[in-house]
């Protein structure tokens, strides 16, 4: 009797076990912007790519919009553990003290994304992920969003027509000096507030590519957006490198495979989408959208690009060099 006990109790403990090897891997990928943008769309990409290929062994979980965490919260939660992955923008990885991101803030560094994937997608582009290995954080890929415009209730032709605006910015310094050298009061607001910040006029204007824009309905609150193309915003995506180190080799080794996929479709789809929101804006008939002549985009460059000297020994000048030589800029022939 003790006997048979004993075996119902072995079998019911290898049932256990066996239910729980076969539990599903949880990856929680949150994120702050809406799933129709470039991001999101990759977001989802590579989670139908990563549960196909795994065969279910692991699970996705993305939470867009900034409905898990806003976007201070989402790296600390990266680093505790209470998700696995994000993909910030490269404006928000200062504050974790990793102050070289920032340099693909500096207005004008690229000219478009062939000379800025020469960087992301090259050797400087690993060098810069390194970095984050000391913050417990693994960088493994590089995504597109697009070129940054310029949006108000006034119309933004010239560099000083910013005078006096209160800007929503990221939680970037090179942000900061961009706004102040426009004679702009920059502000560092989350995301998922910038509408409400708009709407009420805590803020009088702001900058994103316009898929962030029109996602988030900034164009109902804006009466102007100017085509200035004055920065880039991309994104880093990043795990949780405990967590990613302490997956099982063939596993990790599929999800590599499926971020890789997913950047491509990240980076392919990035301006087809800031495009097709271009189109929807200018149909809504909310917001005017001004395109500067050469003449007034030089302008805008002349007085953005000292930015670059006075973040230069903060950045590191060998990697802001480094970068001037893949893109062929160079902020003295301005
Ligand atoms: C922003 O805060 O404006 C962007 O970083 C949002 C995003 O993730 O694209």
């Amino acid at each position: 009797m003790k006997l048979r006990i004993l075996f119902a109790f072995l079998a019911s403990l290898s049932l256990a076990t066996s239910a729980l090897a076969q539990q599903p891997v949880v990856i929680k990928f949150s994120h702050v912007v809406a799933l129709d943008t470039p991001k999101g769309l990759a977001a989802e990409y590579f989670k139908k790519l990563a549960e196909e290929r795994t065969k279910g062994r692991v699970k996705i979980e993305v939470y867009p919009n900034s409905q898990l965490y806003k976007d201070k919260e989402e790296m600390e939660a990266l680093q505790l553990g209470a998700v696995q992955m994000l993909a910030p923008s490269l404006a928000k990885f200062g504050p974790l003290g990793a102050r070289e991101f920032e340099v693909f803030d500096l207005p004008y560094l690229f000219d478009d994304y062939k000379e800025l994937h020469r960087v992301t997608q090259g050797p400087i582009g690993q060098q810069l992920m390194k970095k984050l290995d000391s913050k417990g954080i693994l960088g493994l890929a590089f995504w597109d969003n697009g070129f940054k415009e310029m949006s108000a209730n006034k119309p933004l032709r010239k560099p000083e027509d910013c005078r006096g605006l209160k800007m929503r910015i990221q939680s970037s310094k090179v942000l900061d000096s961009q706004m102040r050298a426009l004679g702009a009061i920059p502000q560092v607001i989350a995301f998922s507030e910038v509408y409400q910040a708009l709407q009420t006029g805590v803020v009088d204007g702001t900058e994103n590519p316009v898929s962030n824009l029109y996602t988030q309905k900034m164009h109902e609150v804006q009466k102007y957006l100017t085509l200035s193309d004055h920065g880039y915003l991309g994104y880093a995506v990043i795990v949780n490198k405990k967590f990613w180190d302490g997956l099982p080799a063939d596993l990790r080794g599929i999800l590599e495979g499926a971020m890789k996929d997913a950047t491509k479709y990240a980076n392919d789809l990035a301006q087809k989408k800031n495009d097709e929101d271009l189109e929807l804006v200018k149909k809504s008939g909310k917001t005017q959208v001004i395109t500067l002549t050469p003449q007034e985009k030089l302008e805008w460059k002349k007085v953005l690009v000292k930015v670059h000297a006075e973040h230069e020994a903060k950045i590191g000048k060998e990697l802001l060099q480094a970068i001037y030589k893949e893109t062929g800029f160079d902020p003295k022939k301005l």
